[in-house]
């Protein structure tokens, strides 16, 4: 067996797209789940914009000449964000999953990011065990939450459109509540129309990138994140994830009617701040 591992580049977003899709497809379908990408064209889409981006390192793994899986590191933020990890079903228990890991961590050593994060299935023994044997502390139980739209607002707590110019106090908000802003992430939201900030008391006291799978959101306390989820139209992708420790939030929004979809887990490798306010992560952590 002769494992090669290469950057990424853009001819690439095809094979490791759909490898990407019937990874997961076929771990969440084992487990009846739904699979994470409804189609094999959203995962190509996500890994096209990701091995275009700038702010994306990736390795893609080559199996006696066979594109096999890949990898990435969300470079944006100081804090190094990993994945979408993905190893061809026919391909994997045989390290190379391992392999495209280390590679990352390497990258991650290389550009000194003082830490990595992640999100698993929480179903998924394998990705589970991998993880921690390479070191990563399991950091937050999240809950995937999918339903109709809430349609609440929370008095005193108005959304609006994020502008470029709100990205300094957004960033003291992630400070304050992560120790580190992930203001590389926001600005691409800005920029795409995406962000919504949250004004209590006439100063921005919250904000989300968006409230869905591949989105963040930040507030000094549950009501910002409430505004936000209780704002938001349709929740984008397979569903928001919510740290389940936050009880009040989480049930907030089971009273609201929002169902969880899949248990999910965070977990960190390196530099991580226990968080000092109201957050949802994203999947790229
Ligand atoms: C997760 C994934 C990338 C791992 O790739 P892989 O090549 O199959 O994994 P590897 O063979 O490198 O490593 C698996 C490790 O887990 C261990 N393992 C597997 N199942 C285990 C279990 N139930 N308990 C304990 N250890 C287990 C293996 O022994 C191996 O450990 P080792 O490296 O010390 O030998 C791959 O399975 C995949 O694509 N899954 C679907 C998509 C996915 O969930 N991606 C992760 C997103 S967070």
């Amino acid at each position: 067996m002769n494992l090669i591992l290469r950057p990424g580049i853009a001819q690439d977003a095809e094979t490791c797209g759909g490898i990407c899709y019937d990874a997961f497809k076929t771990i969440a379908e084992a487990h009846n789940f739904a699979p994470d990408f409804p189609s094999a064209d959203v995962a190509i889409g996500l890994l096209t914009w990701m091995l275009s981006h700038p702010g994306f390192y990736s390795v893609v793994a080559e199996l006696d000449g066979r594109v096999v899986g890949s990898n990435f590191l969300d470079e944006r933020t100081v804090i190094a964000g990993v994945g979408p990890l993905t190893v061809d079903p026919t391909a994997q228990n045989r390290a190379i999953g391992r392999r495209l890991m280390e590679d990352v961590h390497e990258r991650a050593a290389r550009k000194n990011f003082s830490g990595v994060r992640l999100i698993q299935s929480a179903f998924h023994t394998r990705s589970l065990s991998l993880y921690a044997k390479l070191g990563y502390d399991v950091r937050e139980p999240l809950a995937c939450m999918q339903g109709p739209a809430v349609n609440v607002s929370i008095p005193g707590y108005t959304g609006r459109a994020a502008k470029e110019s709100d990205l300094e106090a957004c960033n003291a908000i992630c400070r304050q509540v992560h120790g580190h802003d992930r203001g590389g992430e926001l600005l691409d939201a800005i920029k795409h129309g995406t962000a919504t900030v949250i004004e209590h008391d006439d100063r921005i006291t919250g904000f989300a990138t968006i409230v869905g799978f591949f989105g963040h959101a930040v507030g000094e306390t549950n009501s910002e994140i409430e505004a936000l989820i209780g704002a938001t139209k349709q929740f984008a992708g397979p569903g928001f994830l919510l740290p389940t420790r936050n009880s009040d939030l989480f049930r907030w929004c089971l009273e609201h009617g929002l169902r969880v979809t899949q248990p999910m887990t965070l977990m960190s490798k390196g530099l991580y701040n226990e968080p000092a306010g109201a957050f949802l992560p994203s999947i790229l952590y």
